[in-house]
């Protein structure tokens, strides 16, 4: 079965911001570095760096080939296993781990029997952390963009209920094209009007760069099967 993250991968590896670097210490006072961790939806490693500087092994599952490409240098790491499956065709890799943890990945596997059974095996609860953006700058110019691009009725992926354990932020200048990516990474944009998105930008902010707020979240993740919706 094709992703119903397809797609978008060329945008989110180029639009989205890094997880806040706290998720180090994050995990370093939460969890056993000796440990195995499971991550499921990898992307392009933005957390599974994390993942893989804090344990002994790390076994990292995505489907998306662009985004799990060899040439990103966490997948090449010596501690860190990749598949490129879904989560659906994983049964067969007899996976011995001790932790679940993704990043921002949980509300897109859609199979919740089979992440019912890794959300079970696993040994403490199953994590998300995830990372969002503001625009600071002229936010009710971009909440227009983003309204003109929108796609009614788009995928948002399973709504498993969450508990927040984690927040932190911090704030950075980004260049529009950045920006445009990381707007056309979102499931609910139509990522073919990128050329348009990023002139309307440009045309409006010249070459200044945007002021964003970065803000990265950990968050428990329940058990799947009371949580859809
Ligand atoms: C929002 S991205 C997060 C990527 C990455 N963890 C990060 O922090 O940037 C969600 C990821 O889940 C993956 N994904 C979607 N459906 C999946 C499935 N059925 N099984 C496993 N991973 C899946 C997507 O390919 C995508 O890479």
């Amino acid at each position: 079965m094709q992703s119903k993250f397809f797609d978008k991968e060329t945008h989110y590896h180029l639009g989205r911001a890094d997880h806040a670097p706290s998720v180090a210490s994050f995990l370093a006072e939460n969890f056993d570095a000796s440990k195995t961790c499971l991550e499921i939806g990898a992307g392009n490693g933005r957390g599974t760096k994390f993942l893989a500087a804090h344990f002994n092994k790390v076994i990292a599952i995505e489907p998306v080939a662009d985004l799990s490409a060899t040439d990103i240098d966490v997948f090449n790491a010596k501690n860190v296993e990749l598949h490129s499956v879904p989560i659906q065709e994983i049964d067969g890799l007899n996976l011995n781990f001790d932790y679940l943890i993704c990043f921002q990945a949980t509300h897109w596997i859609y199979d919740s029997d089979q992440y019912q059974k890794f959300y079970t095996r696993a040994k403490k609860p199953v994590l998300d952390i995830s990372t969002q953006v503001k625009i600071l700058n002229q936010p009710e110019f971009f909440r227009e963009l983003v309204d003109r691009h929108k796609i009614e009725d788009s995928y948002r992926g399973f709504d498993y209920p969450r508990e927040d354990i984690f927040e932190d932020s911090y704030e950075i200048r980004y260049p529009a094209e950045k920006v445009a990516h990381g707007i056309c990474s979102t499931s609910w944009i139509d990522h073919r009007a990128f050329a348009e998105i990023l002139q309307t930008i440009e045309q409006r902010f010249g070459e200044q760069d945007i002021e964003v707020r970065v803000t990265t979240q950990a968050k428990k993740v329940g058990p799947p099967k009371e949580g859809i919706s």
